[in-house]
């Protein structure tokens, strides 16, 4: 098969499109004919920083026909099309995965449209809902809104009635963010995004603050409103994750970690990506793609996600 690997991290043009060895499809696995791939906020950071073996296949997201099911399978059959995740292996013609991290693909939704939504709104449904049990009289601060998960918690978030205050930058970005539902939007470039959400929640804070970035924690428990929760789910703003716990203490305020990895398999959040499918289906949620390219142009893929801004997914097709 074809994919796009890399052999050590850095810049775009470290993945190269050659033959590789098909994948093995074992016994709990399905083999997957990829048709569109989701290039991820974290296949960015993979390939930038991450060490692996050489002729390392990076990517968690696509969608495609499954081709071959290994003996223990028990619910998936050849012929039938899904989305999946896995920690690896998705900028490929083939790819095998668990039947567990696979979602059948429902009539109304693209290929491209199912690559991309287990992750993004699977991940915000479980910081906006399952985490941040956000209700309709709160107040709720969106870091990254314009990101994958951002743009998909922003969605969720208005669903539960809540004020939604999203940080993104460029006017186009904002736009597009109003119409999905922010309330208020902040630029992170041009604005104090504390004194902002100080000033629109009267001085209070808000309820809820859900941070992919990392860089921000700091600042995010300032937002944060006392006995308020923080939702901290990834590190878009590059480094580690540091903050100092003597504020939330005083606050009594909550902290929830998010890690999707396995959390995926279990039933109820698995069960929730299939509601959420159905929704997009329904185009009751709208997942946004900003480009496509082709799996051959993958190095172009990555630059355009990393440096053009853009407003929602870039996908890549096989
Ligand atoms: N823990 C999990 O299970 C899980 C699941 C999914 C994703 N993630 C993580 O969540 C993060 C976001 O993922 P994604 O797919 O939504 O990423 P994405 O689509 O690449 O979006 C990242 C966004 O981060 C914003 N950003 C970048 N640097 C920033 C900075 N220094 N300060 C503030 N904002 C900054 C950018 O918006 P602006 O430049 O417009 O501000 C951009 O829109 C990644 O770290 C990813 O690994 C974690």
């Amino acid at each position: 098969m074809k994919a796009a690997v890399y052999d050590a991290p850095g810049v775009p043009a470290v993945l190269e499109y050659v033959d590789m060895p098909d994948p093995v499809c074992g016994p709990r696995d399905v083999l997957i004919s990829v048709e569109a791939i989701s290039v991820e906020g974290g296949d960015l950071i993979n390939r930038r920083s991450t060490e692996h073996r050489s002729r390392w296949i990076v990517g968690y997201a696509a969608a495609g026909t499954i081709v071959a099911v290994g003996e223990n399978v028990q619910h998936r059959t050849v012929g039938e099309k899904v989305a999946a995740f896995n920690m690896q292996g998705s900028h490929a013609e083939l790819w095998a995965v668990p039947e567990t991290r696979t979602w059948l693909v429902p009539d109304g939704l693209s290929m491209a449209e199912a690559a991309i939504l287990p992750i993004s709104f699977g991940t915000a449904y479980h910081c906006v809902i399952t985490k941040g049990q956000l209700r309709a009289a709160e107040t709720v601060l969106i870091h990254a809104a314009a990101g994958g998960v951002g743009l998909a918690a922003v969605q969720l978030a208005r669903q539960t009635g809540a004020k939604v205050i999203a940080v993104a930058s460029g006017n186009e970005r904002q736009a597009r963010l109003r119409a999905l539902g922010a309330s208020y939007l902040i630029d992170r470039h041009n604005q104090d995004v504390v004194e902002e959400v100080q000033r629109l929640t009267g001085g209070k804070g808000a309820d809820l603050v859900i941070d992919p970035v990392g860089s921000t924690l700091q600042s995010s428990l300032m937002a944060l409103a006392p006995e308020g929760c923080l939702v901290f789910v990834g590190n878009a703003g590059g480094g580690g994750l540091a903050v100092d716990l003597w504020q939330p203490m005083q606050n009594n305020q909550t902290l929830h970690g998010v890690f999707m990895g396995a959390l995926f398999e279990r039933r109820a959040v698995h069960e929730t990506v299939d509601i959420l499918l159905r929704a997009a289906a329904e185009r009751r949620l709208e997942v946004v793609i900003d480009r496509t390219f082709s799996l051959k142009d993958a190095a172009s893929a990555h630059e355009h996600a990393e440096r053009a801004k853009p407003l929602g997914r870039v996908v890549m097709k096989v």
